[in-house]
């Protein structure tokens, strides 16, 4: 199971694929939370502390595993075909919440293409990176359509992007939706994350009318995940966020089995 998580800046992408990690991972899933995006917080919300979120150093900004996995010995031509499964074993790092987490980090392009030999170490994992029974990988995804767009997200089996009620929100939810559509994902489905109980959920519900796909989960406004957030704390597993997020997970679990 490959979930990614996407969606507007602020609308709670992190916060959702820290809950959705750790709920798999108590389940007994071997997790992996991989962190996508180039401002990563993930590790915080999976309950690491600063010191250790600190000491992580992204995969992509790691210039001598960049090179011991691409440099062919010429300049300019660099290996795109190397094992990935090493570095999920030796990057990945145990969090309080259960799941492994992995930091991609900042990828510069070189250029205009993106033939660059970090963004190329990142895809590779990404794209190659073999899910096994019993195993789940979480993507957080940076805001917006980046990542799709450099197609980081292929390989992907569910898509949630996540929509919190605004009409802007549920313009950017469209056009991921169209990107990931074009990139072969088999599932995209919508999530209402921090909406208003006055009247959000109506507007999520007519979001997901109008862009033609399912509103799997109702997330809402809920003050202890806003706590939890503003003291980088790890994402409550209890309350009643949490428990739409089982609920959440039953779903996607059931509709990947049929
Ligand atoms: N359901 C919710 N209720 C209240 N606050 C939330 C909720 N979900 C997320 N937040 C808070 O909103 C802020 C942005 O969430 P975050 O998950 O970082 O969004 P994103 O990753 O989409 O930018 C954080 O401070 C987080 O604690
Ligand atoms: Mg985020």
């Amino acid at each position: 199971m490959k979930l990614a998580v996407s969606g507007k800046g602020g609308v709670g992408k992190t916060t959702l694929a820290a809950s959705l990690a750790g709920a798999l991972a108590r389940r007994g899933y071997a997790t992996l939370a991989i962190d996508a995006d180039p401002a990563p917080n993930l590790g915080p919300a999976l309950g690491l502390e600063p010191t250790a979120v600190d000491a992580i150093v992204p995969i992509g900004e790691d210039e001598e595993l960049v090179a011991a996995k691409t440099a062919t010995g010429y300049a300019g031509v660099y290996n795109l075909s190397f094992p990935v499964d090493d570095l999920v074993r030796s990057r990945a790092v145990p969090t309080p919440a259960g799941p492994d987490l992995i930091v991609m980090g900042t990828v510069r392009a070189a250029g205009g293409g993106c033939t660059c030999p970090s963004a190329a170490v990142v895809r590779a994992l990404l794209r190659r990176l073999v899910v096994g029974e019993r195993q789940a990988v979480v993507l957080d995804l940076e805001a917006g359509l980046e990542h799709l767009g450099r197609g980081t997200a292929a390989g992907v089996d569910l898509l949630l992007v996540l929509v919190d009620g605004s009409a802007a929100a549920c313009r950017v939810a469209g056009r991921i939706m169209s990107l990931a559509k074009e990139l072969g994902i088999p599932r995209i489905a919508l999530v209402g994350s921090r909406v208003d109980p006055e009247g959000g959920e109506v507007a999520a519900n007519a979001c997901a009318r109008r862009l033609g796909i399912p509103l799997v989960a109702l997330l809402l406004e809920d003050p202890a995940i806003a706590l939890a957030g503003r003291e980088g704390k790890a994402v409550p597993a209890d309350g009643p966020t949490a428990t739409r997020v089982e609920a959440l997970l039953d779903r996607i679990l059931q509709e990947a089995e049929a």
